[in-house]
């Protein structure tokens, strides 16, 4: 990867795993400065050692926390000029009776994505502008069964990176959401237990995203093109690389025609 991201640098939530850690090091293979934050300060440690790397354990509910990501980011390198917001949780509860897994969804995709989001414009804005990455998911514009809360998080999270986009125009803050369909990551793979196999649950994948499970690392590149000049004028964007999970329907399909 060219180093689009010279001199510049990132924070990034969700860090020890999955699509954050990917993010973290393409961000750094692109030539930007990281600070990787995470819950888990086990998966953080697990990161390779980088000289224009550093890790802050951070819970995204907890401002103190996040100000300390944020402060880490300004006293090591600088300032800041990208933040990334991945940590997030996804755990199915019914409708009826949905009560701790809702609060706690909503705690951390939510108002976390947001503390990590107020934190980081005074500091970007500070540089003359910069680049906001939220992660929703297709799950922002359909309905996953026994979803509710995740579903209602990633459309919330979803406006919230448009209200952003709009507010912090004039700072020349971009804000765009990434909106992945199934990637393979440990959030998925715990997701899919129930279907007894990695193969049975990638294959159940397959029926309804062409392209298949992605790779964080595919996940990764796009952010950091958006978090790149390269997409100076994309923002307000829900960004989808769902494999084409959206566009194609669930519903019954009739056989095509015979060719006369
Ligand atoms: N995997 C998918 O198929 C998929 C699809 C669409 C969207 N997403 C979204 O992408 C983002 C990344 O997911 P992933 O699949 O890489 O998941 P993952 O479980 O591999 O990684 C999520 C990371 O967030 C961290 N985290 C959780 N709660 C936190 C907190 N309170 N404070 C700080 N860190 C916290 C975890 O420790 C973990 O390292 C999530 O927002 C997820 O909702 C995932």
């Amino acid at each position: 990867m060219s180093e689009v991201l010279k001199g510049k640098v990132a924070i990034v939530t969700g860090a020890a795993s999955g699509m954050g850690r990917a993010t973290a090091e393409a961000m750094l293979a692109a030539g930007a400065s990281v600070v990787a934050a995470d819950v888990s300060e086990a998966g953080l440690l697990s990161l390779a050692p980088h000289p224009q790397l550093r890790t802050v354990q951070c819970d995204v509910t907890n401002k103190r926390d996040v100000a300390a990501v944020v402060a880490t980011a300004v006293a090591v390198f600088g300032g800041l000029d990208i933040a990334c917001t991945a940590a997030g949780i996804c755990q199915p509860e019914s409708i009826v009776g949905a009560g701790i897994v809702w609060a706690r969804t909503m705690a951390i995709n939510v108002d976390g994505t947001l503390n990590v989001c107020s934190a980081a414009i005074p500091e970007i804005k500070a540089r003359g502008g910069g680049a906001i990455v939220t992660w929703a998911s297709t799950n922002a514009f359909q309905a996953t069964p026994n979803l509710a809360a995740y579903n209602v998080s990633k459309a919330a999270v979803l406006m919230l990176t448009k209200s952003i986009a709009v507010d912090h125009a004039e700072d020349g803050i971009r804000a765009n959401a990434i909106c992945p369909g199934w990637v393979r990551t440990p959030m998925a793979g715990d997701l899919g237990a129930a279907y007894g196999s990695p193969e049975a649950w990638h294959e159940a994948i397959l029926k309804t995203q062409p392209l298949g499970m992605a790779s964080p690392e595919a996940i990764a590149e796009t952010a950091v093109f958006l978090a790149s000049d390269a997409s100076a004028l994309t923002t307000g964007s829900a960004v989808m690389v769902d494999g084409g999970l959206t566009a194609k329907s669930a519903s019954v399909s009739p056989p095509p025609l015979p060719i006369a």
